[in-house]
């Protein structure tokens, strides 16, 4: 970023972004310098605690970050072996997520700001999905096609320049993640979904149901995953009033690849129409293993440079929040002491 760069040179100084990010279940805090290199990544996982419920409880959640906030900052400031005199600015995620959630964070940011005087950063949390690719790929510069696939928000994604987007296509009902753990729900898997169903898919035969691959007329890039799902509750209810046993694994292996193969078309397409030669994926569900693997097949195919994040910097983290940050800081965005939490922001 050419910014940065310049201030870079003229005071010889590293850009050093204290990240912190509490939109759903993880408490997360990060050190990152010039918005590639990660010191540290610490994240105190709520899941176990949410696990119980069957899925998040925002009451819960909130009390937990409140709880875990000040010790994940710290741990993050110690193994960054940095102190918040070094902290050239923080960043903080002030949406979308759940508002209990996100609060938390920007009351804790907006703090350290005031008391030690650092300027603030308020993140898109969306934006830190996609800029995670940064931290990964040190050669990996806009504009480029992302498709952002978490537990709230299926966006393909146009990037035309450091914190520029534009949303070329949306889910219209549920988010992929939110699929997968709805269907895990279903067949009795349990919570978080995603990731149950990715192991348990290995074991089952992706062919064996025929659910549908949703197409939007209005729009080729828009996603539908509620028909899909609906279409999953129905095979399973069938079964039982037949009185037939159903195979876990089949179920979820065929449900996975039908996610897979819309995912992957829409993306692709979008990649085609628009002329880039660079993919990436972000967000929870760019975790999945055969998500992976098959946009590594079909990039390939197609000469197009894929990119991925490793499983850790998908899921939820503050060193993503780090890298978005530190691009929004070098273009001069600066958010003051009435920073809120916007659970529906827009990207
Ligand atoms: O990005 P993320 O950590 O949080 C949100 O911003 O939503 O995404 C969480 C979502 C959950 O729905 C979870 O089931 C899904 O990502 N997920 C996965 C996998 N790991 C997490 N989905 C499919 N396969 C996985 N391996
Ligand atoms: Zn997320």
């Amino acid at each position: 970023m050419k910014v940065c760069e310049k201030a870079k040179q003229y005071s010889g100084k590293d850009v050093l972004i204290l990240a912190i990010e509490t939109s759903c279940d993880e408490t997360a805090a990060s050190v990152v310098k010039n918005g590639r290199k990660v010191l540290s990544n610490v994240i105190f996982t709520q899941i176990a605690l949410h696990t119980q419920y069957g899925g998040v409880v925002p009451e819960i959640a909130s009390r937990k970050h409140i709880e875990k906030i000040n010790q994940v900052i710290e741990a993050a400031l110690r193994e960054a072996g940095v102190t918040l005199a070094d902290i050239t600015a923080i960043a903080v995620t002030y949406g979308p997520g759940l508002v209990g959630a996100l609060l938390v964070g920007v009351a804790e940011a907006k703090a350290i700001s005031f008391a030690a005087g650092i300027p603030l950063v308020g993140v898109h949390h969306i934006s830190g999905h996609i800029s995670a690719n940064y931290i990964e790929f040190e050669e990996l510069k806009p504009p480029f096609v992302c498709l952002v696939a978490s537990g709230g928000h299926s966006h393909l994604v146009v990037v035309r320049d450091y914190g520029k987007y534009e949303i070329i296509g949306r889910t219209r009902d549920d988010a992929a993640g939110e699929a997968f753990d709805k269907v895990a729900r279903a067949i009795g898997l349990g919570y978080p979904g995603g990731p149950k169903i990715d192991k348990l898919s290995r074991e089952g035969n992706p062919d064996a149901i025929p659910f549908p691959r949703a197409k939007v007329a209005q729009n080729e890039y828009d996603f539908s995953f509620s028909g899909l799902k609906s279409a999953v509750l129905n095979y399973l209810n069938g079964c039982r009033m037949k009185g037939e046993a159903f195979s876990q694994a089949d179920v979820a292996a065929s449900f996975q690849k039908a996610v897979i193969d819309v995912l992957v078309e829409h993306s692709l397409h979008a990649v085609a129409e628009f002329g880039y030669d660079k993919f990436a994926i972000a967000g929870g569900v760019a975790a999945n293993s055969a998500l992976r693997e098959a946009f590594g097949r079909e990039c390939g195919k197609r000469n197009v440079t894929f990119y991925c994040p490793s499983m850790g910097l998908c899921t939820d983290n503050a060193a993503m929040i780090g890298a978005a940050g530190y691009y929004e800081y070098c273009r001069g965005v600066r958010s003051g002491l009435d920073l809120n939490a916007v659970p529906n922001l827009k990207l």
